[in-house]
């Protein structure tokens, strides 16, 4: 048995996943994983390599460091595209699964990603979807960077990011490979119209719901 319940936050790209985690996790006293950081950092590894990241990768997520995990370069877009290749091979998923169970073990966690609720944690004491529409989160990535929605070419910026974004759910969604999606028993939270703290209100509240009814 765990020290502390498991909360999963999935869902597609920019959703607001890692912002309400890492709130979740200070409200309820959890240790926080970004698990994306994980497929982030193998996929700028084999960048730095040299190598498509499509290449089979599994040697560098078996070589995974703490530092790689702190790389300032992560969060560029070119890691996002990087990352979704390398977590379309079976053998890099396997080598990160034990680092994410193992996270978890002493206090419990939340943790958010693509496939926590669904293949990570299927047991997981709680289990959350965020999502919002290709546009609503194409503006979010975009003013999350730094873009400027003033700027004379913000509508070709934000076609390509959403180009981009949709193109790399498509892969996550369709994937062999514990593909993302919504887990039978998973809270879905629709955020078009809801902003941070909205979200955390609602997350919280269904989160204390189930845990209060868990200990019956
Ligand atoms: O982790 P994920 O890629 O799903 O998204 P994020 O990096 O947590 O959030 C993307 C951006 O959306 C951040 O700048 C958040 O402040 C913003 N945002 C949000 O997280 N939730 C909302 N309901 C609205 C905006
Ligand atoms: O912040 P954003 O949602 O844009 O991306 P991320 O959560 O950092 O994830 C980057 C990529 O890693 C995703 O597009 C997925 O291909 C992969 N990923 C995954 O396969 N499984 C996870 N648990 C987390 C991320």
């Amino acid at each position: 048995t765990r020290g502390g319940p498991v909360i999963a936050v999935d869902g597609p790209a920019a959703a607001g996943k890692g912002t309400l985690a890492r709130k979740l996790a200070e409200a309820l006293g959890l240790p926080y994983l970004d698990t994306g950081l994980l497929y982030r950092a193998v996929g700028r590894l084999a960048l730095d390599a040299g190598q498509d990241p499509a290449q089979p990768a599994e040697r560098f997520a078996q070589a995974l460091t703490p530092e790689d995990m702190q790389r300032k370069d992560l969060r560029l877009p070119d890691a996002a595209l990087a990352a979704s290749k390398v977590a379309a091979q079976p053998a890099v998923r396997a080598a990160l699964v034990e680092t994410q169970r193992r996270f978890a073990a002493r206090q419990g966690a939340v943790l958010d990603g693509r496939d926590i609720g669904t293949a990570i944690f299927p047991d997981a004491d709680v289990k959350l979807f965020i999502t919002a529409s290709p546009a609503t989160r194409t503006l979010r990535r975009f003013l999350q960077s730094g873009g400027d929605p003033a700027a004379p070419d913000a509508q070709t910026q934000l076609q390509a990011m959403e180009d981009a974004l949709r193109a790399r759910d498509e892969a996550d969604a369709s994937r062999d490979s514990a593909p993302m999606r919504v887990a039978d028993d998973a809270y879905v939270i629709e955020t078009d119209t809801l902003d941070a703290q909205a979200v955390l209100a609602e997350a919280l509240r269904f989160t204390r719901e189930r845990l209060v009814a868990a200990r019956g």
